[in-house]
């Protein structure tokens, strides 16, 4: 039975930051964030933006009554929790409209879980092929202000419809993943910023990856000339980069050639965006389905996850027949480009005014978010959603 992914869509908030403008203010060469690390525009999350409000925005987009009335679990796959008890899930159940016989839950492996949680679902619908999941990535990718890790910020939320007989890429049973206890990047209890050893990190996420592709390639015998395009996670497109080098560091000219262009089609997303965390390597693939003229029904597209803390996984999936008959070229092009330029003072405003842990009552003006599912702000300490 062919289970993956039926249908993808991507949220991303209606603020951005142009970064050699940041690069300006922090007074560092604007071709180290637009070239060294390999961003042009970074998402900015304004404080009437959540996961959860980011995944209804996402979810609300793909979904049909008749998949509401199909879909009996939801997987919320975040760093950027709102509750240490309460999942993101649920608030989902009643914004979107889901039935009550539905499985809720949230789950946790920094940039890793929402890879996890495509492959219970693919174990759900093996065992139920009438079901369908709908599994969801959000984010909001947060440093602190003129630290290292500022350029490499961004947030929203990818959500994912994972059913048999999936339209768009049907996930395959190969994954090779490798788990190891370091302290890369983390954000101790508490703590409204990640904290991190950076140049550690992009060590770990390189050396991760050497592992699983190693693994993959001595379990299936493919090599890298099998793959029709390379989808990693991109905490920074630059990153992705360094792991497609090492793939195809002995590839024959023509794959590499051909894996390089279509990496300009997964990063493409990114590169406006900056990182989302659990959603990145979905992005990626959204951006290479709408912005790549070659790809056709069949070809195998190979994906590296890796989540700080840290676990690292490569699997692939095969475009399904058709799948070109549900993606619209360049859509989500037309978003971004829709998106309100913030200068930086605004954009470190919007940054210092979002909700805070000891806020027990407070309200925000919700009048300037267009967003259809918005973050209201907390009576009691318990959030409120609106739907526009
Ligand atoms: P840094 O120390 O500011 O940067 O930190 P740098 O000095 O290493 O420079 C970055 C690159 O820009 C270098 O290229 C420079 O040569 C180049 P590289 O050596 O890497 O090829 N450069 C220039 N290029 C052109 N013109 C110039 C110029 N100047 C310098 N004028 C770092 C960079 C990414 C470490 C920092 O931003 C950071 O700490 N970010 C956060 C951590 C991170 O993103 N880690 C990625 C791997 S871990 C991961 O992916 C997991 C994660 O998503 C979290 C999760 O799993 O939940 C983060």
């Amino acid at each position: 039975m062919n289970i993956g992914i039926d249908k993808i869509s991507f949220f991303t908030p209606h603020l951005y930051l142009d970064m050699a403008e940041l690069a300006e203010a922090r007074d560092v060469d604007p071709n180290k964030y637009l070239i060294g690390i390999g961003q042009s525009k970074m998402a900015v999350i304004p404080p009437t933006q959540d996961v959860v409000s980011m995944a209804a925005n996402a979810a609300d987009k793909i979904l049909t009554p008749e998949d509401k009335e199909q879909i009996d679990m939801i997987l919320f796959a975040t760093e950027s929790g709102i509750d240490n008890s309460k999942s993101g899930a649920v608030y989902l159940q009643r914004l979107l409209g889901f039935k009550h016989q539905v499985r809720v839950v949230e789950l946790k492996q920094a940039c890793y879980a929402a890879t996890a949680a495509i492959h219970f679902a693919h174990g759900h619908i093996a065992m139920n092929p009438d079901s369908k999941v709908l599994v969801i990535g959000a984010d909001n990718a947060r440093y602190g202000l003129a630290t290292k890790g500022e350029p490499t910020q961004g947030g929203g939320a990818v959500a994912m419809l994972i059913s048999r007989n999936p339209r768009i890429l049907a996930v395959q049973d190969d994954a090779t993943y490798w788990a190891a206890d370091v302290m890369d990047f983390w954000r101790p209890l508490g703590f409204d910023e990640a904290l991190v050893d950076g140049k550690y990190s992009t060590n770990v996420y390189l050396e991760f990856f050497k592992h699983v592709f190693k693994e993959y390639q001595a379990n299936t015998g493919f090599d890298v000339s099998k793959f029709d395009a390379m989808l990693f996670h991109l905490p920074y497109t630059k990153e992705g980069f360094k792991a497609l080098k090492i793939a195809i560091e002995d590839a024959d000219p023509t794959v590499a050639a051909r894996l390089t262009h279509e990496f300009e089609n997964v990063r493409r997303y990114s590169n406006q965006i900056g990182n989302l965390y659990t959603g990145s390597l979905y992005l990626g693939l959204l951006s290479l389905l709408e912005n790549s003229t070659d790809l056709k029904a069949g070809m195998r597209l190979g994906l590296y996850s890796y989540g700080s803390g840290a676990q690292g996984e490569f699997y692939s999936g095969l475009l399904r027949p058709g799948f070109d008959q549900n993606i619209e070229h360049e859509a989500f092009q037309k978003v971004l480009d829709a998106r309100k330029q913030l200068n930086v003072a605004e954009y470190e405003d919007v940054y210092n005014s979002r909700i805070k842990i000891s806020d027990k009552t407070r309200k925000l003006d919700i009048s300037t978010d267009p967003a259809k599912f918005v973050f209201a702000g907390v009576e009691d300490y318990q959030r409120q959603y609106v739907v526009k």
